[in-house]
């Protein structure tokens, strides 16, 4: 079997490409990724010569890549991540969030839906990676499957347009869509241009902790190996045509959140001068149209495939923080360039 991962290079997609390219050895994974710059083969330095594993640099954006990759890898199924994922960013150049992720997302759909329609027979699925932010801000209660699409950033404006795609390729051409929203993860590997990571770096440099607004936004995180677990599942039993939330139950205030790195790192580096680490906290001007809470009910994927999260959240995030303090030099790299002037657009306006 031929599985296309997209957006394999980037945090969850390079967490996912090694669990299935151990997982499935008698499976081809062709990770197809555009290397933006949330993009980095240094994550799959430990995988690059699994004979399972091909790289295929390309871009979902355009025709001749897609096709060529379907065409020349015999592609059977798809796991579909890449995408412009953060929201700040989406922010500061929402077209670049629609070109990627709605156009790119139909192209996908459309060489799917052209290579497979002779071989019908076959098993074929097209897992769409959406996330929960299409449902908006929820104040109380969780986000279930039917709830419905209120997107409050152009990031998860441009996920909503995905998805509503792959849906209707679903209903109208039969194409065998399956879409899963998964709520906040956590883990190695992420940019730390997203809180946890961004936290505990800028924390051990003894640089200020931005909170935007005043910290009582909650999100709902779950550790990046349990989300490429619920993916394989849904991969492996999912039903075509059906959605499944991903969650694990584990709301957090970012205020408190970010304290807990805080005090994470006072025990991991007893004698850092920066101790207590949260007299680094700041608060800083508030995100636009910043969604005040996500919660995710996850009640459908536990019911009828069986998946449950193992990470408890406290030894996951001890775990997360560990890891970005061992590897410096990987932060360090990703943290050049291209990072360097967003940081500078999005926190020096605040
Ligand atoms: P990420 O930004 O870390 O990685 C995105 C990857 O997509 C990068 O490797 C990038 O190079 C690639 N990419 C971007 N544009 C591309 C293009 N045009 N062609 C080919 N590749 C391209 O993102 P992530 O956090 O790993 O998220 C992966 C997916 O999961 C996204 O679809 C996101 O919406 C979804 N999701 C993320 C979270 C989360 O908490 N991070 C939660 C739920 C859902
Ligand atoms: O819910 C799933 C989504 O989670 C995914 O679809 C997105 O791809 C992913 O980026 C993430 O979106 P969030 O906006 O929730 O994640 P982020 O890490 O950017 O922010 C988490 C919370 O922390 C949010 O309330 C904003 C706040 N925050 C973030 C940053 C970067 C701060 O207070 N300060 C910061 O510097």
């Amino acid at each position: 079997m031929n599985i296309l991962i997209t957006g394999g290079a980037g945090f969850i997609g390079s967490n996912l490409v090694r669990y299935m390219v151990k997982k499935y050895p008698a499976c081809r994974i062709i990770n197809f990724d555009n290397l933006t710059y949330a993009g980095n083969l240094e994550n799959l330095k430990d995988i690059e010569n699994e004979p399972n594993h091909v790289f295929v640099r390309g871009d979902i954006c355009v025709k001749g890549h897609v096709q060529g990759v379907f065409e020349g890898y015999s592609i059977d199924s798809v796991i579909h991540l890449a995408a412009e994922s953060h929201v700040d960013r989406s922010i500061l150049v929402p077209e670049e969030f629609l070109k990627t992720n709605v156009l790119g997302t139909h192209a996908l759909l459309g060489a799917a839906l052209e290579y497979w329609r002779t071989s019908r027979d076959k098993r074929h699925v097209f897992l769409n990676v959406s996330t929960d932010e299409v449902y908006g801000s929820i104040a109380d209660g969780s986000f279930s499957e039917d709830s419905p699409y209120a997107p409050n950033s152009p990031y998860s404006a441009s996920k909503a347009g995905a998805d509503h795609l792959a849906r209707a390729f679903n209903k109208t051409y039969g194409l065998p869509v399956i879409t899963t929203h998964c709520s906040n993860n956590y883990g190695p590997y992420q940019l730390p241009e997203k809180l946890i990571p961004l936290m505990a770096l800028n924390a051990l440099e003894g640089k200020e902790l931005p909170v935007y607004g005043e910290g009582e936004n909650v999100r709902d995180w779950l550790h990046v190996d349990d989300h490429c677990k619920a993916l394989d599942i849904v991969f492996q039993k999912g039903r075509p045509g059906e959605t499944y939330n991903i969650g694990a139950n584990c709301e957090w205030k970012n205020i408190d959140l970010v304290k807990k790195i805080c005090a994470i790192l006072d025990l991991l580096r007893p004698d850092s001068p920066r101790r207590p680490h949260a007299n680094l906290i700041k608060f800083v001007k508030d995100r636009p149209g910043h969604d005040l809470r996500y919660s995710i009910d996850s009640s459908r994927i536990r019911r009828e495939l069986g998946w449950e999260p193992l990470y408890l959240f406290e030894e996951g995030l001890k775990e997360t923080v560990r890891w970005y303090l061992d590897n410096p030099g990987w932060s360090a790299r990703v943290r050049s360039g291209d990072y360097m002037d967003y940081y500078e657009k999005n926190y020096l306006r605040r």
